[in-house]
């Protein structure tokens, strides 16, 4: 069969709201033109993040029934240290709220100001945890990136030749790398294991950890195995098992690849970085064998885990991002290729050529996407990645985009058709898109609460 079908039904149902553009209108102004400050219950397709809104299974739905929620040494804490100690192989394992706590544990033991932390690309709130301690995050995604709408494979690796750079350059001040897959500010592209491994053996010579952020680890091992020379009959899990074993540690949102609601975890071999995370872990999350989650919570993610390992669901999945890149491709969007593991990325620089990064375009395309439909992406542009000075000046970021991410196991192809149309529409009228200017703005992480206003 060439349809590739949604490997499920449906037992239960959410109702969608349904509004009006006139109500959109209104909202939006109330929300100060950003997205993330709407009610949910404004908005028709939410495609804002893709982390901790997927759909659970029944088996899930049944495991949760299993949480053994005793403070210290509970059974689902055994089975989630289990299933993840099963895919990753590391020595030590912490669950945590999410998968920024575990960020902000790991740079809170393990940097100082003024380390450097490379990355292909750190996410958001990677960056910031990094920085609040007065370290760097420095990005360096392969030149391969450069070119957001050549259809090259493997466009999350890691610049290898910066990154031998660097190490010779600054040794001493690099306590650890990263590594993020799939490399979701990058596009949602993957990470190929050549790179990991190239990169690991750079890492090696000069005594540095590699530590990855595994929030996609399964779309990523996806992606190799339909790309990557001689893993075409691996399995899912022996790819990722591949992938942890070339890493020191990982830290992991459970929101994406857990398949759950909430959750995460750091994981790592070194029992020295070990003792110091369960230290701090004990004091901002919870006890170790708990972390910030409840017991039924290990037992959501340590099933969604095996989940997103299986191939039916990675090839469905694949296929949903697919057909919503194709179909914007064949009516002449300008998106990001190839189309990521978890979201498509709309080129909003490309979309919108009257306006220039101080118009903060993505922010004008967000906002016509939920007029149109009552469909929310997100911006991923200046707002969120530009830098602004003391004295307000602002540093543009190096692209221009909106998000579009896929909930997992939410959303059907009818939801999808209706996506397109409303993106059509918007790309017929998108002169009239206007420029937004930033009224009010928090020190980090902007782009959550800022007021913007058009004009
Ligand atoms: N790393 C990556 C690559 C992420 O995409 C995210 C979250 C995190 C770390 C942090 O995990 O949310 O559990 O604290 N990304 C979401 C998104 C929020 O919409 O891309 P968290």
């Amino acid at each position: 069969m060439r349809t590739i079908i949604e490997p499920f039904r449906i037992k239960m149902t959410e109702a969608l709201p349904i509004t009006t553009r006139e109500n959109r209108e209104e909202r939006l102004k109330a929300a100060h033109y950003n997205v993330f400050l709407l009610d949910a219950e404004d908005i028709t397709i939410d495609l804002l993040t893709d982390s901790g809104t997927g759909a659970m299974s029944d088996r899930q739905w049944a495991a949760l029934m299993m949480g053994d929620e005793s403070y210290a040494g509970s059974r689902s804490w055994r089975r989630f240290e289990k299933t993840i100690r099963d895919i990753t192989g590391f020595k030590h394992i912490f669950p945590t709220h999410q998968g920024r706590a575990a960020e902000r544990i790991l740079a809170a033991t393990r940097l100082k100001p003024g380390d450097i932390v490379p990355n292909n690309s750190h996410f958001d709130t990677t960056r910031a945890n990094i920085e609040y301690v007065g370290a760097t995050a420095l990005d360096l995604p392969s030149p391969k990136a450069g070119d957001i709408h050549a259809e090259t494979r493997f466009k999350g690796d890691i610049d290898l030749a910066a990154l031998e750079r660097v190490i010779a350059r600054e040794r001493k001040a690099i306590p650890f790398c990263m590594i993020t897959a799939t490399n979701n500010t990058g596009g949602g592209q993957p990470v190929s294991l050549g790179n990991i491994r190239a990169a690991k053996a750079l890492l090696a010579k000069r005594g540095i950890p590699l530590v990855l952020d595994a929030c996609r680890f399964a779309e990523n091992a996806y992606f190799i195995k339909l790309w990557e020379e001689g893993y075409a009959d691996h399995s899912l899990i022996d790819i990722a098992r591949e992938m942890f074993s070339l890493c020191d540690g990982a830290t992991m949102s459970a929101k994406k690849d857990g398949l759950a609601n909430i959750g995460g975890f750091f994981a790592c071999n070194d029992d020295r970085w070990a003792e110091d995370f369960r230290n701090l872990l004990i004091l901002m999350e919870g006890f170790p064998t708990y972390g910030g989650l409840a017991g039924r919570d290990l037992e959501a993610i340590a099933v969604g885990l095996e989940e997103a390992l299986e191939e039916e669901y990675q090839r469905y999945r694949h296929a949903t991002v697919d057909y919503l890149a194709s179909r914007l491709i064949a009516r002449g969007v300008p998106i990001v290729r190839p189309a990521g593991g978890h979201a498509v990325f709309i080129d909003a620089a490309g979309f919108c050529p009257h306006l220039s990064a101080k118009d903060f375009p993505g922010v004008g395309l967000t906002a016509a996407l939920y007029l149109e439909g009552g469909v929310r992406g997100v911006e991923l542009g200046s707002v969120m990645f530009g830098r602004r000075a003391e004295d307000g000046t602002e540093t543009p970021a190096p692209r221009e985009l909106v998000r579009l991410a896929f909930p997992r196991r939410v959303y059907t192809q009818s939801h999808f058709d209706y996506v397109i149309e409303a993106i059509e529409n918007v790309f017929r009228e998108r002169a009239a898109i206007p420029p937004f200017r930033i009224v009010r703005q928090a020190p980090f992480l902007r782009h959550f609460t800022a007021h913007f206003a058009p004009g």
